[in-house]
């Protein structure tokens, strides 16, 4: 296995190492002086940054070439790790059960591959060690810190589990979901269950909404565009002879266009509408504005794909209704998110999660690296 020029170590080592060492979002303090460390020891010239965690560097070649962006997350999860792997956590109660490990390594070693032929290379590499995925706060930081500035192209990657080693998904358009969140708060007049005609209540109005919010998808997005609408948590009262003045609801919204997102929006406002003069009650929504949809450039997904195929084996994958921040890059500069095969059987953010190194994943993640639209 390859090795780091300056210590020896594999990145099979490293791999370990930072699973070994997760850290939470925006608290990725050692996990960013390891990867600086590394970075410094195979002469790659670091960027400033106003960021306290997050690692930015940059390779440029010889040659004249487009500027290239890729990012790793490496961020870890607020999980007690349930695996028997010989380099579990050593930070109780933090785990890498999404992979950002993974990534962070297959970026290490694509730096170390640029390195190597730096003077081949026609353009400029920068790669983007970016913190707090996790939480979806980490992406906007980096772009806000001008990370992204001049660059012609982003490409990230996530490992999947459900797509065996040695596989890569590319596909153009959606990949990954908008994820929003909502609290809606009906507000009434309580009083005696007996003598309804006193009150206002609340209860048969949020019973309604949870009715109405479910035709949304169903009768107003095309069903060619998948989208989800989740009503998680409804409360209000707390005995049984007593109607309350209140009753609140949460639950998220899954989109992957910008105007099925505006749409739902809309319509989440005029159900409101609606329902506050049916039944009387003041309706407040609160919308929590989540990370927008991962949305692939078409030429650069098929530059990249067409790239990828004599090399590994290449699928068009199916969306993932989870999120990703990658999305606010993909806001500033086209971009690609592709998912590498790391076998199952766990889902992300699982306790027993864990990533298959076996076979030749971590060269296949540095091709597809290196094998920029250049
Ligand atoms: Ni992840």
């Amino acid at each position: 296995m390859s090795r780091f020029a300056n210590d020896g170590k594999t990145f099979q080592s490293i791999f370990e190492e930072l699973h070994q060492n997760p850290e939470l979002s925006l608290h990725e303090y050692e996990t960013t002086k390891r990867i600086k460390n590394w970075l410094q020891g195979q002469s790659v010239t670091l960027r400033e940054t106003s960021l306290p965690t997050g690692v930015f560097a940059e390779i440029s070649g010889d040659l004249n070439g487009p500027a290239v962006g890729l990012r790793a997350d490496i961020d870890a999860l607020p999980i007690h790790e349930q695996t028997d792997l010989p380099y579990q956590s050593q930070n109780e109660g933090v785990m890498h059960a999404c992979g950002h490990d993974f990534h962070t390594t297959a970026l290490l070693w694509a730096a170390a591959l640029l390195k190597q032929n730096q003077l081949d290379l026609p353009g400029t590499v920068r790669l983007i060690f970016q913190p707090a995925e996790e939480t979806g706060h980490g992406g906007l930081k980096v772009v806000k810190d001008g990370q992204l500035k001049g660059l012609d192209a982003v490409v990230g990657i996530h490992n999947k589990p459900d797509l065996p080693v040695g596989t890569i998904g590319i596909k153009a358009g959606p990949l990954m979901a908008a994820c929003d969140k909502f609290k809606i708060t009906f507000n009434g007049i309580g009083g005696h269950a007996a003598i309804p005609e006193r009150t206002r209540d609340p209860i048969v109005a949020a019973s309604s909404f949870v009715q109405t919010a479910q035709t949304i998808v169903s009768r107003n997005i095309s069903p060619k565009h998948e989208a989800v609408v989740s009503i998680t948590s409804i409360h209000g009262g707390d005995v049984w002879n007593v109607l309350p003045g209140k009753v609140e609801l949460l639950g998220t919204v899954r989109t992957f266009y910008d105007q099925d997102r505006d749409l739902i929006i809309d319509r989440f406002a005029a159900i409101a509408d609606g329902l506050q003069q049916a039944f009387n009650v003041q309706i407040a929504v609160e919308w929590g504005q989540g990370t927008p949809s991962v949305f692939n450039e078409e030429k650069i997904a098929r530059i990249i794909r067409e790239a990828n195929e004599n090399e590994v084996r290449v699928v068009t994958p199916e969306v993932s209704v989870a999120g990703d921040d990658f999305s606010c890059f993909q806001r500033e500069v086209p971009g690609v998110f592709a998912f590498v095969g790391s076998n199952g059987p766990e889902d992300w953010h699982h306790p027993a999660y864990r990533v298959t190194l076996k076979g030749s994943a971590l060269p296949q993640n540095s091709i597809i690296a290196l094998r920029l639209p250049f």
